[in-house]
Protein backbone atom coordinates (compact mmCIF):
# COMPACT_ATOMS: atom_id res chain seq x y z
CA UNK A 1 0.00 0.00 0.00
CA UNK A 2 0.85 3.79 -0.91
CA UNK A 3 1.05 5.77 1.24
CA UNK A 4 -0.67 8.79 -0.23
CA UNK A 5 -3.08 11.59 0.95
CA UNK A 6 -6.22 10.92 -1.01
CA UNK A 7 -7.71 8.32 -2.71
CA UNK A 8 -5.55 6.73 -5.70
CA UNK A 9 -6.20 3.85 -8.33
CA UNK A 10 -3.84 2.33 -10.43
CA UNK A 11 -4.10 3.19 -14.47
CA UNK A 12 -2.71 1.87 -17.23
CA UNK A 13 -1.95 4.03 -20.66
CA UNK A 14 0.52 2.49 -23.36
CA UNK A 15 3.29 1.01 -21.78
CA UNK A 16 2.84 3.10 -18.67
CA UNK A 17 1.52 2.09 -15.30
CA UNK A 18 0.65 4.33 -12.79
CA UNK A 19 -1.02 5.61 -9.89
CA UNK A 20 -3.37 8.78 -9.71
CA UNK A 21 -6.36 9.95 -7.80
CA UNK A 22 -9.33 8.25 -8.15
CA UNK A 23 -12.14 10.66 -10.06
CA UNK A 24 -15.44 11.21 -9.22
CA UNK A 25 -17.56 9.55 -12.05
CA UNK A 26 -20.27 10.34 -13.85
CA UNK A 27 -23.96 7.99 -14.29
CA UNK A 28 -22.84 7.34 -17.51
CA UNK A 29 -18.87 6.26 -16.04
CA UNK A 30 -16.96 8.95 -17.47
CA UNK A 31 -14.47 11.01 -14.90
CA UNK A 32 -15.72 14.40 -14.15
CA UNK A 33 -12.59 16.92 -15.55
CA UNK A 34 -9.72 16.72 -12.82
CA UNK A 35 -8.54 20.03 -12.26
CA UNK A 36 -9.37 20.07 -8.42
CA UNK A 37 -7.88 16.84 -8.18
CA UNK A 38 -5.15 16.43 -5.84
CA UNK A 39 -2.91 15.52 -8.87
CA UNK A 40 -3.78 15.70 -12.36
CA UNK A 41 -4.38 13.23 -14.71
CA UNK A 42 -6.99 13.20 -17.39
CA UNK A 43 -7.45 10.21 -19.42
CA UNK A 44 -9.23 12.33 -21.81
CA UNK A 45 -5.94 13.48 -22.67
CA UNK A 46 -4.87 10.13 -23.93
CA UNK A 47 -4.50 10.99 -27.80
CA UNK A 48 -2.35 14.50 -26.71
CA UNK A 49 0.07 11.83 -24.84
CA UNK A 50 0.44 10.00 -27.92
CA UNK A 51 0.82 12.33 -30.39
CA UNK A 52 3.56 13.80 -28.65
CA UNK A 53 5.35 9.95 -28.76
CA UNK A 54 4.78 9.50 -32.19
CA UNK A 55 5.86 13.89 -33.02
CA UNK A 56 8.48 13.16 -30.81
CA UNK A 57 9.82 9.90 -31.92
CA UNK A 58 9.75 11.23 -35.35
CA UNK A 59 11.22 14.85 -35.12
CA UNK A 60 14.64 13.62 -33.42
CA UNK A 61 17.43 11.12 -35.20
CA UNK A 62 19.49 11.19 -31.98
CA UNK A 63 18.90 10.32 -28.26
CA UNK A 64 17.66 13.50 -26.24
CA UNK A 65 16.40 14.91 -23.30
CA UNK A 66 12.81 16.53 -22.58
CA UNK A 67 11.55 18.27 -20.46
CA UNK A 68 7.91 18.76 -18.62
CA UNK A 69 7.79 22.01 -16.20
CA UNK A 70 3.72 20.88 -15.84
CA UNK A 71 4.04 16.95 -15.36
CA UNK A 72 1.33 16.12 -13.16
CA UNK A 73 1.74 12.88 -12.53
CA UNK A 74 4.30 12.52 -14.75
CA UNK A 75 2.44 10.31 -16.96
CA UNK A 76 3.36 12.31 -19.85
CA UNK A 77 7.50 12.30 -19.35
CA UNK A 78 7.42 8.74 -18.51
CA UNK A 79 5.13 7.82 -21.39
CA UNK A 80 8.33 8.80 -23.73
CA UNK A 81 10.70 7.10 -21.99
CA UNK A 82 9.05 3.80 -22.27
CA UNK A 83 7.56 4.59 -25.57
CA UNK A 84 9.66 6.90 -27.49
CA UNK A 85 13.30 5.07 -28.40
CA UNK A 86 14.80 8.06 -28.71
CA UNK A 87 14.35 10.24 -25.98
CA UNK A 88 17.38 9.02 -22.97
CA UNK A 89 16.19 11.07 -19.96
CA UNK A 90 13.21 13.29 -18.91
CA UNK A 91 13.20 16.61 -16.40
CA UNK A 92 9.84 16.42 -14.52
CA UNK A 93 8.85 19.45 -12.62
CA UNK A 94 5.28 20.70 -10.88
CA UNK A 95 4.25 23.40 -8.12
CA UNK A 96 2.24 20.60 -6.71
CA UNK A 97 3.51 19.09 -3.69
CA UNK A 98 1.59 15.52 -4.21
CA UNK A 99 1.70 15.35 -8.33
CA UNK A 100 5.73 15.80 -6.97
CA UNK A 101 5.39 12.83 -4.78
CA UNK A 102 3.25 10.80 -7.23
CA UNK A 103 6.09 11.88 -10.17
CA UNK A 104 8.68 9.96 -7.89
CA UNK A 105 6.36 6.87 -7.37
CA UNK A 106 5.47 6.64 -10.92
CA UNK A 107 9.40 7.23 -11.71
CA UNK A 108 10.48 4.41 -9.60
CA UNK A 109 7.50 2.19 -10.72
CA UNK A 110 8.45 1.99 -14.34
CA UNK A 111 11.79 1.38 -13.69
CA UNK A 112 12.58 4.55 -15.35
CA UNK A 113 13.96 6.65 -11.97
CA UNK A 114 17.46 6.42 -13.11
CA UNK A 115 16.34 8.49 -16.35
CA UNK A 116 14.26 10.84 -14.05
CA UNK A 117 15.04 14.16 -12.84
CA UNK A 118 11.83 15.58 -10.48
CA UNK A 119 11.67 18.96 -9.24
CA UNK A 120 8.87 20.88 -7.19
CA UNK A 121 8.72 24.61 -8.27
CA UNK A 122 6.94 27.52 -10.59
CA UNK A 123 7.10 26.19 -13.70
CA UNK A 124 8.55 29.21 -15.23
CA UNK A 125 11.54 29.44 -12.62
CA UNK A 126 11.85 25.66 -14.02
CA UNK A 127 12.34 26.67 -17.64
CA UNK A 128 14.64 30.01 -16.73
CA UNK A 129 17.39 27.80 -14.92
CA UNK A 130 17.11 26.03 -18.38
CA UNK A 131 18.43 28.94 -20.25
CA UNK A 132 22.23 28.60 -20.65
CA UNK A 133 22.83 26.03 -23.98
CA UNK A 134 24.14 23.49 -21.85
CA UNK A 135 21.12 22.89 -20.31
CA UNK A 136 18.63 23.56 -22.68
CA UNK A 137 16.59 20.23 -23.48
CA UNK A 138 15.48 19.10 -27.17
CA UNK A 139 11.99 18.71 -26.37
CA UNK A 140 9.56 21.33 -24.00
CA UNK A 141 6.44 20.11 -23.36
CA UNK A 142 3.42 22.66 -22.22
CA UNK A 143 0.82 21.48 -21.01
CA UNK A 144 -1.23 23.70 -18.74
CA UNK A 145 -5.00 23.89 -17.46
CA UNK A 146 -6.15 27.08 -19.41
CA UNK A 147 -3.86 29.39 -21.43
CA UNK A 148 0.06 28.23 -21.76
CA UNK A 149 0.84 31.92 -22.45
CA UNK A 150 2.46 32.06 -19.16
CA UNK A 151 5.15 29.54 -19.94
CA UNK A 152 5.82 29.78 -23.58
CA UNK A 153 8.19 32.38 -23.71
CA UNK A 154 10.40 30.54 -20.71
CA UNK A 155 9.77 27.42 -22.86
CA UNK A 156 11.53 28.76 -25.93
CA UNK A 157 14.66 30.03 -23.53
CA UNK A 158 15.02 26.18 -22.23
CA UNK A 159 14.92 24.94 -26.07
CA UNK A 160 17.60 24.23 -28.21
CA UNK A 161 17.88 25.64 -31.31
CA UNK A 162 16.62 22.48 -34.22
CA UNK A 163 14.32 21.46 -31.13
CA UNK A 164 11.08 20.98 -30.61
CA UNK A 165 7.85 22.24 -28.56
CA UNK A 166 4.99 20.98 -27.98
CA UNK A 167 2.18 23.14 -26.94
CA UNK A 168 -1.70 23.00 -25.86
CA UNK A 169 -4.49 24.72 -24.82
CA UNK A 170 -7.72 23.98 -23.00
CA UNK A 171 -9.03 27.69 -22.72
CA UNK A 172 -10.98 26.74 -25.97
CA UNK A 173 -14.29 29.40 -24.85
CA UNK A 174 -11.72 32.41 -25.00
CA UNK A 175 -9.92 30.76 -28.48
CA UNK A 176 -12.87 29.91 -30.10
CA UNK A 177 -14.49 33.80 -29.69
CA UNK A 178 -17.36 32.51 -26.92
CA UNK A 179 -15.04 35.53 -24.95
CA UNK A 180 -13.27 37.54 -26.76
CA UNK A 181 -12.28 39.82 -24.55
CA UNK A 182 -10.40 37.03 -22.52
CA UNK A 183 -8.46 35.85 -25.90
CA UNK A 184 -7.63 39.54 -26.43
CA UNK A 185 -5.98 39.80 -23.08
CA UNK A 186 -4.34 36.46 -22.69
CA UNK A 187 -3.85 35.97 -26.57
CA UNK A 188 -3.43 39.63 -27.38
CA UNK A 189 -5.36 39.08 -30.28
CA UNK A 190 -8.51 39.34 -31.65
CA UNK A 191 -10.81 37.36 -32.42
CA UNK A 192 -14.17 36.10 -34.40
CA UNK A 193 -17.02 33.69 -33.42
CA UNK A 194 -17.77 31.40 -36.90
CA UNK A 195 -18.25 27.43 -37.84
CA UNK A 196 -14.23 27.41 -38.30
CA UNK A 197 -13.64 29.01 -34.74
CA UNK A 198 -11.39 26.21 -33.59
CA UNK A 199 -9.01 26.74 -36.97
CA UNK A 200 -8.87 30.31 -36.05
CA UNK A 201 -8.10 29.26 -32.26
CA UNK A 202 -5.06 26.71 -33.51
CA UNK A 203 -4.17 29.82 -35.78
CA UNK A 204 -4.24 32.57 -32.76
CA UNK A 205 -2.40 29.90 -30.48
CA UNK A 206 0.46 29.57 -33.26
CA UNK A 207 0.33 33.35 -34.11
CA UNK A 208 1.31 33.76 -30.04
CA UNK A 209 4.05 31.60 -30.47
CA UNK A 210 5.53 32.91 -33.76
CA UNK A 211 5.24 36.35 -32.20
CA UNK A 212 7.17 35.47 -28.80
CA UNK A 213 9.55 33.15 -31.02
CA UNK A 214 10.70 36.40 -33.01
CA UNK A 215 11.05 38.81 -30.29
CA UNK A 216 13.43 36.41 -28.58
CA UNK A 217 15.38 35.93 -32.12
CA UNK A 218 13.62 32.08 -33.31
CA UNK A 219 11.40 31.18 -35.51
CA UNK A 220 8.85 28.49 -35.67
CA UNK A 221 7.98 25.75 -38.04
CA UNK A 222 4.92 24.04 -37.72
CA UNK A 223 5.12 19.95 -37.52
CA UNK A 224 1.83 19.52 -36.57
CA UNK A 225 -1.52 21.02 -35.25
CA UNK A 226 -5.03 19.35 -33.70
CA UNK A 227 -7.92 20.15 -32.13
CA UNK A 228 -9.30 17.03 -29.94
CA UNK A 229 -12.88 17.34 -27.47
CA UNK A 230 -11.15 20.28 -25.12
CA UNK A 231 -8.24 21.41 -26.41
CA UNK A 232 -5.62 22.21 -28.90
CA UNK A 233 -1.90 21.64 -29.83
CA UNK A 234 0.69 22.96 -31.18
CA UNK A 235 3.77 21.55 -32.15
CA UNK A 236 6.32 23.73 -34.00
CA UNK A 237 10.09 23.40 -34.58
CA UNK A 238 11.88 26.06 -32.88
CA UNK A 239 15.13 27.53 -35.48
CA UNK A 240 17.50 30.16 -34.65
CA UNK A 241 18.20 33.60 -36.28
CA UNK A 242 17.38 37.28 -37.33
CA UNK A 243 16.09 35.22 -40.95
CA UNK A 244 13.86 32.92 -39.58
CA UNK A 245 12.78 35.86 -36.54
CA UNK A 246 11.85 37.99 -39.63
CA UNK A 247 10.00 35.57 -41.79
CA UNK A 248 7.61 35.41 -39.19
CA UNK A 249 6.05 38.63 -39.90
CA UNK A 250 5.22 37.57 -43.26
CA UNK A 251 3.55 34.37 -41.90
CA UNK A 252 1.14 36.25 -39.47
CA UNK A 253 -1.41 38.43 -40.58
CA UNK A 254 -5.71 38.66 -40.12
CA UNK A 255 -8.64 37.10 -41.08
CA UNK A 256 -11.81 38.37 -42.13
CA UNK A 257 -15.18 36.72 -42.51
CA UNK A 258 -18.46 38.13 -43.86
CA UNK A 259 -21.16 35.50 -42.60
CA UNK A 260 -24.38 37.06 -44.81
CA UNK A 261 -22.09 36.60 -48.18
CA UNK A 262 -19.38 33.55 -46.48
CA UNK A 263 -16.49 35.72 -47.98
CA UNK A 264 -13.27 34.51 -45.74
CA UNK A 265 -10.57 36.51 -46.13
CA UNK A 266 -7.08 36.73 -45.15
CA UNK A 267 -4.95 39.24 -45.24
CA UNK A 268 -0.94 40.14 -44.18
CA UNK A 269 -0.26 41.67 -41.11
CA UNK A 270 0.54 45.19 -42.74
CA UNK A 271 -2.73 45.18 -44.62
CA UNK A 272 -5.54 44.56 -42.05
CA UNK A 273 -9.07 43.68 -43.95
CA UNK A 274 -11.75 46.49 -43.58
CA UNK A 275 -14.77 46.36 -41.09
CA UNK A 276 -16.44 46.55 -44.17
CA UNK A 277 -16.93 43.42 -46.55
CA UNK A 278 -15.73 44.70 -50.04
CA UNK A 279 -18.09 41.95 -51.35
CA UNK A 280 -21.38 42.83 -50.07
CA UNK A 281 -20.85 46.03 -47.70
CA UNK A 282 -21.72 44.42 -45.15
CA UNK A 283 -19.96 44.74 -41.25
CA UNK A 284 -18.03 41.82 -40.75
CA UNK A 285 -15.40 39.93 -37.71
CA UNK A 286 -12.24 40.35 -37.96
CA UNK A 287 -9.91 38.03 -36.09
CA UNK A 288 -6.08 38.24 -35.38
CA UNK A 289 -2.80 38.62 -35.43
CA UNK A 290 -2.95 34.85 -36.10
CA UNK A 291 -0.62 32.13 -38.08
CA UNK A 292 -1.88 32.99 -41.90
CA UNK A 293 -0.04 29.61 -43.73
CA UNK A 294 0.11 25.89 -43.00
CA UNK A 295 -0.41 24.59 -39.21
CA UNK A 296 1.04 21.48 -40.02
CA UNK A 297 3.85 19.93 -42.32
CA UNK A 298 1.92 17.81 -44.95
CA UNK A 299 5.36 15.76 -45.07
CA UNK A 300 6.17 15.18 -41.43
CA UNK A 301 2.85 14.03 -41.06
CA UNK A 302 3.06 11.30 -43.65
CA UNK A 303 6.23 10.25 -41.47
CA UNK A 304 4.22 10.56 -38.40
CA UNK A 305 1.53 8.55 -39.95
CA UNK A 306 4.00 5.79 -40.64
CA UNK A 307 4.80 5.48 -37.25
CA UNK A 308 1.28 5.71 -35.71
CA UNK A 309 0.55 1.76 -36.17
CA UNK A 310 0.41 1.61 -31.65
CA UNK A 311 -2.10 4.14 -31.54
CA UNK A 312 -5.42 3.65 -32.76
CA UNK A 313 -6.77 7.26 -32.28
CA UNK A 314 -3.69 9.05 -33.52
CA UNK A 315 -3.44 6.53 -36.23
CA UNK A 316 -6.98 8.05 -37.45
CA UNK A 317 -6.29 11.92 -36.49
CA UNK A 318 -2.83 11.94 -38.92
CA UNK A 319 -5.05 10.21 -41.61
CA UNK A 320 -6.62 13.12 -41.63
CA UNK A 321 -4.50 15.76 -41.49
CA UNK A 322 -2.53 13.73 -44.18
CA UNK A 323 -5.05 14.94 -45.89
CA UNK A 324 -5.84 18.27 -44.75
CA UNK A 325 -4.88 21.28 -46.73
CA UNK A 326 -4.35 23.56 -43.65
CA UNK A 327 -2.61 26.62 -45.53
CA UNK A 328 -5.98 27.15 -46.06
CA UNK A 329 -7.42 29.44 -43.69
CA UNK A 330 -11.05 28.95 -41.96
CA UNK A 331 -13.23 26.34 -43.53
CA UNK A 332 -17.20 25.97 -44.61
CA UNK A 333 -19.60 23.93 -43.10
CA UNK A 334 -21.55 21.96 -45.83
CA UNK A 335 -24.40 22.58 -43.57
CA UNK A 336 -23.92 26.36 -43.59
CA UNK A 337 -23.64 25.97 -47.61
CA UNK A 338 -26.25 24.47 -48.18
CA UNK A 339 -28.80 27.13 -45.91
CA UNK A 340 -26.52 30.09 -47.93
CA UNK A 341 -27.37 28.40 -51.14
CA UNK A 342 -31.13 26.88 -50.07
CA UNK A 343 -29.86 23.73 -51.17
CA UNK A 344 -29.99 20.01 -49.22
CA UNK A 345 -26.73 19.26 -48.17
CA UNK A 346 -24.00 17.97 -49.96
CA UNK A 347 -21.02 15.55 -49.04
CA UNK A 348 -18.61 17.34 -48.15
CA UNK A 349 -16.11 14.89 -50.02
CA UNK A 350 -18.13 15.26 -52.80
CA UNK A 351 -18.06 19.00 -52.89
CA UNK A 352 -13.87 18.55 -52.78
CA UNK A 353 -13.38 16.48 -55.27
CA UNK A 354 -16.14 18.73 -57.35
CA UNK A 355 -13.97 22.23 -57.10
CA UNK A 356 -10.13 19.82 -57.12
CA UNK A 357 -11.60 18.83 -60.71
CA UNK A 358 -12.26 22.43 -61.45
CA UNK A 359 -8.33 23.39 -60.47
CA UNK A 360 -9.39 24.71 -56.74
CA UNK A 361 -7.64 23.48 -53.82
CA UNK A 362 -10.00 21.70 -51.49
CA UNK A 363 -10.21 19.15 -48.74
CA UNK A 364 -11.89 18.11 -45.66
CA UNK A 365 -10.55 18.92 -42.09
CA UNK A 366 -9.97 17.09 -39.08
CA UNK A 367 -11.82 20.22 -36.91
CA UNK A 368 -15.68 19.24 -38.46
CA UNK A 369 -16.48 15.89 -40.94
CA UNK A 370 -18.90 18.54 -42.21
CA UNK A 371 -15.93 21.32 -42.94
CA UNK A 372 -14.79 22.23 -46.43
CA UNK A 373 -11.17 24.13 -46.92
CA UNK A 374 -11.36 25.53 -49.81
CA UNK A 375 -9.74 28.42 -52.11
CA UNK A 376 -12.30 29.01 -54.36
CA UNK A 377 -14.60 31.97 -53.76
CA UNK A 378 -18.02 31.97 -52.62
CA UNK A 379 -19.32 32.77 -55.93
CA UNK A 380 -17.62 29.91 -57.35
CA UNK A 381 -18.88 27.55 -54.85
CA UNK A 382 -22.47 29.02 -55.75
CA UNK A 383 -22.09 28.56 -59.27
CA UNK A 384 -20.55 24.93 -59.00
CA UNK A 385 -23.06 23.74 -56.38
CA UNK A 386 -26.19 24.94 -58.05
CA UNK A 387 -25.37 23.90 -61.10
CA UNK A 388 -24.52 20.00 -60.34
C1 LIG B 1 -2.74 19.69 -17.32
S1 LIG B 1 -1.76 19.30 -15.95
C2 LIG B 1 -0.40 18.45 -16.67
C3 LIG B 1 -0.75 17.12 -17.18
C4 LIG B 1 0.38 16.29 -17.70
N1 LIG B 1 1.25 17.04 -18.61
C5 LIG B 1 -0.19 15.07 -18.40
O1 LIG B 1 0.01 14.86 -19.62
O2 LIG B 1 -0.87 14.28 -17.71
C6 LIG B 1 -1.04 20.84 -15.47
C7 LIG B 1 -0.14 20.77 -14.26
O3 LIG B 1 0.47 22.05 -14.06
C8 LIG B 1 0.70 22.21 -12.68
N2 LIG B 1 0.92 23.66 -12.46
C9 LIG B 1 0.01 24.66 -12.42
N3 LIG B 1 0.63 25.85 -12.27
C10 LIG B 1 1.97 25.59 -12.23
C11 LIG B 1 3.12 26.40 -12.11
N4 LIG B 1 3.03 27.72 -12.03
N5 LIG B 1 4.32 25.81 -12.13
C12 LIG B 1 4.44 24.45 -12.24
N6 LIG B 1 3.37 23.63 -12.33
C13 LIG B 1 2.15 24.19 -12.33
C14 LIG B 1 -0.52 21.63 -12.03
O4 LIG B 1 -0.23 21.24 -10.69
C15 LIG B 1 -0.84 20.43 -12.96
O5 LIG B 1 -0.28 19.26 -12.44
ZN1 LIG C 1 -19.88 40.16 -47.44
Amino acid sequence: MLELEFPYKWYEEGKARFVAPIFPETKAGEPIAPTKAPVFYNPFSKLSRDMTIITVSTYFNTPITIAEPLAGSGVRGIRLLLEADNVKAAYLNDINKYAYKVMNINAEFNGVADRVETSRMDGNIFLAQHNLPEKRFAYVDVDPVGPPVRFVENAFRACKPGGMLGVSATDLAALVGTFPRACQRKYDATTLHSEFSKDLAIRVLFGFLARTAMRLGLGVRPLISFYHRHFIRVFVAVERGKSRARAMIGRLGWVGYCRPCMYIESSPLDEPPTRRCPRCGQRRGLAGPLWREATSDAEFVRQAAERSSDYKEAKKLLSKLAEEDTGIVGFYSASALARWLRISPKSPRKIAELLRSSGYRASLTHIDPSGLRTDASPEVLKDLLTAA
